[in-house]
């Protein structure tokens, strides 16, 4: 442990007799699995519940199998949320070294890929039977499949009708995550239980998704599809400005890769993507590189950009065979201006279907950031990708799972 969780193991006694259950975990994804092995584990009595045949898909399709499980250079700024401070808590008592510690503890070998990613060397599925073997550990119960259909306050705690009948609990949890992927389980009851008891939603949008363009827009670029390179891409939001250094990939209906996922998290409908073409090639030596220069001009970008996508953006200049000792110092100026700062207008994303995320969620305004708990319904939490935090691509939304799923069960 990084911070000051510890999870002491006192007696099951302890429970309240009327109360079946301490706790109920809708959700046996990444944070539900966790929440319940750590509060299990801490004598609490969990039900983990999940609608899915199949256990933690996500965790199992991560990282192209591996799970890219959480990222070394984690800090509150990888997050977005309408809170930005609201992740701090959490994070700062069950980071990185914590789950490192339980893939250490449960012998799952690792690797650092890239920019403090970190990934199962061999399967995430090994992650998911660690976090399985820890429910058991807890002797958490574990329905699933078993649907949720309604939810009622008992005061205190709450009443939970599943397809095996009514349980009641002191605790209820919702570990729903976000709607990406609705192919392999995703649903929004998190959002409707929150709507339910009177918290805010932020308005779900799906993130870490490709962005596509008007087809006419993007004729000239459709054949390029698999081209791919390094840029830096800007994008305007709420808070400001942000950027990233990452790839960028081209494909038949729009931009994809590491560059795009990252600012699509961000990107407003309507607004403008700002992509640096020319790396580190400043304006001088852009028209000065014209000196004698018998290239034409799709021959000269081509020198920093992948040959086909030079050609197909000096096409549209009506310039692209021109030697480039022709072009006047201010053509040459107002081309670098225009691919330094590349400005894209996306139509829109590709959805929830290729989606890695879900933006938005229930408002952190409504929780506590060291709880989870919802500030007005005492025993309510919400934990996960339900809750308005989102992490970048690169392993920060497991550690946000499972960070928010350890301070929650702290609390249990
Ligand atoms: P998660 O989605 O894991 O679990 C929610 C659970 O709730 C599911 O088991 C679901 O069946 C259940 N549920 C939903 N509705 C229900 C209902 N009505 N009744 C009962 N149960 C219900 N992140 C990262 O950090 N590194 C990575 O490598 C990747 N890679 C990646 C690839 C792909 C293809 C996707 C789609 C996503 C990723 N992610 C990722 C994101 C990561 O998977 C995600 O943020 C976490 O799984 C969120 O954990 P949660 O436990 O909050 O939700």
């Amino acid at each position: 442990m990084s911070g000051s969780l510890t999870f002491p193991r006192p007696s099951r006694a302890a429970s309240s007799p009327s109360s079946p259950f301490d706790a109920v975990i809708i959700g046996a994804g990444a944070a539900g699995l966790l929440c319940a092995a750590l509060a299990g584990q801490r004598g609490r009595r969990v039900l983990l519940l999940d609608h899915w045949p199949k256990v933690a898909e996500k965790i199992r399709i991560s990282g192209g199998g591996r799970c890219n499980f959480t990222n070394l250079h984690t800090r509150a700024e990888n997050f977005v949320s309408g809170n930005p401070h609201f992740c701090k808590s959490a994070l700062s008592r069950y980071g990185p070294q914590d789950i490192i510690a339980l893939l250490c503890k449960h012998r799952i070998g690792f690797h650092e890929k890239h920019k403090g990613q970190l990934f199962c060397d061999d399967s995430a599925e090994q992650l998911i039977t660690a976090l399985r073997e820890e429910c058991a550990a807890g002797e958490v119960t574990h329905w699933q499949p078993c649907a949720v259909e309604a939810v009622e306050s008992a005061a205190p705690g709450f009443r939970v009708r599943t397809a095996k009948g009514w349980v009641s609990t002191r605790a209820l949890v919702v570990a729903t995550g976000g709607l990406s992927i609705p192919q392999i389980g995703a649903s929004p009851l998190g959002y409707r239980l929150a709507e339910q008891f009177g918290l805010p939603i932020v308005p779900p949008r799906p993130a870490l998704v490709p962005l596509a363009f008007d087809p006419a827009l993007w004729a000239p670029f459709a054949d390029l599809s698999g081209v791919s390179l390094e840029v830096d891409i800007q994008t305007e939001y709420a808070q400001g400005t942000v950027s990233f250094r990452e790839d960028l990939l081209l494909t038949h209906r729009g931009l994809s890769g590491p560059a795009i996922l990252q600012a699509s998290t961000y990107w407003q409908p309507g607004k403008a993507l700002l992509i640096n073409l020319m790396g580190e090639v400043t304006q001088a030596q852009w028209i000065q590189s014209k000196q004698g220069n018998r290239r034409t001009l799709a021959g000269e970008l081509g020198q920093y950009l992948p040959q086909r996508l030079a050609q197909a953006l000096c096409a549209q200049t009506g310039g692209a065979d021109r030697r480039m000792a022709d072009f006047s110092d201010k053509a040459l100026r107002t081309l670098w201006q225009q691919w330094h700062a590349w400005a894209i207008h996306p139509s829109g994303t590709l959805g929830w279907r290729k989606a890695e995320v879900t933006a938005g969620g229930v408002d952190t305004e409504a929780l506590s950031s060291a709880t989870l708990m919802a500030r007005n319904v005492p025993g309510l939490h919400f934990i996960g990708e339900v809750v308005d935090v989102t992490g970048w691509l690169g392993g920060y939304n497991f550690q946000w799972a499972w960070s928010s799923a350890a301070a929650c069960a702290q609390a249990l």
